[in-house]
């Protein structure tokens, strides 16, 4: 569904990803592993086309995504969901919501859509009127993904979604995770919550410095002695 193949990008005359090539399939879970400054929220950057590429090509469902500029990227069925919940704080959640699916027009299905997304997350239904800035960090993450529902996408990529929450939290997302792919789509998932994403994830890749190091079944890397030293704790 989506092959990234050679992809080079980086900011200003810093080079960040070096020859980055990796595949998320239909119906897939891929996680994308790495430590701090590895290039994880660069290369989903650059896939959703915030980022010029300097080379290589992303291909989704089979044609070449390069030069599409971001805010073309739902309609392409590919969602971003950014580091750091940028949802907007002086609006309400139901604004939030009707913004993830600025690309769209068919309001009825507009509906369903938010319903179905008030199903994954009831709690975001129980607030809708209420302004997204005083929301609490987890519902925050719940709109930011439910925002990025609302476009209807076929791969979401996400961007570090367990990143400072509460435990009870992480498991909540996580479960989101699983049950949003259930309903078809595929996932990207930057983590460095690595025991979590793995759990989740069907394959994974690590990205070391801007070089992918390992690519494996979700299995064969919690298993891995390098992966279990670097990020899950031995
Ligand atoms: N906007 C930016 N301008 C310049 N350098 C950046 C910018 N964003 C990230 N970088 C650098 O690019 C490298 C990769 O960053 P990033 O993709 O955010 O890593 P990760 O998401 O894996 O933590 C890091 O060295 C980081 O400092
Ligand atoms: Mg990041």
């Amino acid at each position: 569904m989506l092959r990234v193949e050679s992809l080079v990008a980086g900011y200003g005359r810093i080079t960040c990803l070096h020859e980055v090539s990796l595949e998320v399939g239909a119906g897939e879970i891929v996680a994308l592993l790495g430590a701090n400054g590895a290039g994880k929220s660069t290369t989903l950057k650059a896939i959703s086309g915030l980022l010029p590429i300097r080379a290589g090509r992303v291909v989704f469902e089979g044609e070449t995504l390069n030069s599409v500029p971001a805010h073309q990227m739902a309609r392409r069925g590919i969602s971003h969901v950014p580091e750091g919940r940028r949802i907007l704080a002086r609006l309400t959640v139901d604004e939030n919501l009707e913004l993830g699916a600025y690309a769209r027009s068919d309001r009825k299905a507009i509906r369903q859509d938010r319903d179905r997304v008030f199903g994954l997350f009831p709690v975001l239904a129980e607030r809708r009127r209420q302004l997204a800035g005083t929301l609490s960090g987890g519902e925050q993450q719940m709109l930011a993904m439910g925002r990025g529902l609302m476009a209807r996408p076929r791969l979401l990529l996400l961007d570090e979604p367990s990143l400072g929450l509460a435990p009870r939290l992480v498991e909540a997302v996580f479960s989101t995770i699983r049950r949003i792919n259930q309903e078809g789509v595929a996932l990207l998932l930057v983590e460095q919550n690595a025991y979590q994403a793995l759990r989740v994830a069907h394959r994974g890749y690590v990205l070391d410095a801007g070089r992918i190091t390992l690519a494996d079944t979700a299995e064969h890397l919690a298993d891995n002695p390098s992966v279990r030293s670097a990020y899950l704790g031995g």
